[in-house]
């Protein structure tokens, strides 16, 4: 079921983004060779707690799958070829060269808010740069087109577009999704598909888009030994980059925007 959010309720999901985009400034500032993924995370969760919000992905557990373990940390800190849920550790230190993709969620007043930046350290392969710069467009192009009367794989179209006209593959086994008092709602925001096709885009519908994009022929990021990251099937590097945004009248109000 798709939710239709009120004014009060925007309000709400405002602050909650505005909370993550806190935590994703601060994670900036601090990234660098050296670091462990553990540190980065520690000091997301006394920020996300420091403004009265409650870490999104702490213990969150897929919905109708009791079986899997509730995930670990504040943040997902996901390096070079892993795509999404890196689970951070102090055996895991960021190095020169490295792309590090923090996804981070923040709960607060019944809302959530999620986005997702991919940081360069130091000096990267010229390739590596462009993956980034690329995946970063791919997101703007997909808000560019979360406008009420477009259609959801006008999103996905401009997203995948954008992907592979730079020679660059879509991992088509993760999503973007609806957002609001769930971390997860409906309708799933796929990185590929056909324009004006999906459904019907309404104001006040709440989307995290979140475009994964791969170098070389990856489709899928595959689990690596019964872990919670996904990487590529290559091994190849990926980028990822999110944001929490609402159709609002006139285009996409971004949540998670800093400032
Ligand atoms: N931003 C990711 C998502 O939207 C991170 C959540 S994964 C979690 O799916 F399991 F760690 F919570
Ligand atoms: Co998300």
């Amino acid at each position: 079921m798709i939710t239709i959010k009120s004014e009060r309720e925007i309000e709400l999901m405002r602050a909650s983004g505005a909370i993550v985009a806190a935590v994703l400034d601060m994670i900036g500032d601090e990234i660098r060779e050296g670091v462990t993924t553990l540190r980065l995370d520690r000091m997301a969760e006394t920020c996300i707690r420091d403004h009265g919000a409650v870490p999104s992905f702490l213990n969150y557990r897929p919905k109708g799958e009791p079986d899997v373990e509730p995930y670990p940390a504040t943040l997902c800190v996901s390096i070079n070829e892993e795509v999404v849920h890196g689970v951070p550790s102090d055996r895991r230190v960021i190095r020169d060269g490295d792309i590090v993709s923090v996804d981070c969620g923040a709960y607060k007043g019944g809302y959530h808010g999620d986005s997702a930046r991919t940081y360069v350290i130091g000096d990267v392969a010229p390739e590596v740069g462009k993956l980034v710069e690329v995946t970063r467009e791919c997101l703007d192009r997909g808000i560019a087109q979360a406008v009420a009367g477009n259609r959801l794989h006008d999103i996905s179209a401009a997203v995948e577009e954008h992907a592979r006209s730079n020679g660059f593959s879509v991992i088509e086994n993760m999503v973007g999704h609806g957002i609001g008092s769930e971390l997860h709602e409906d309708p799933p925001v796929p990185n590929y598909g056909r324009a004006k096709t999906g459904i019907k885009l309404r104001k006040g519908m709440a989307l995290a888009i979140e475009p994964m994009i791969a170098m070389g022929r990856s489709r899928n990021a595959v689990a690596r030994n019964g872990e919670w990251v996904a990487v590529t099937e290559d091994g190849k590097p990926s980028a990822h980059f999110e944001h929490t945004i609402v159709i609002r009248e006139g285009g996409a109000e971004i949540m998670t925007c800093s400032g």
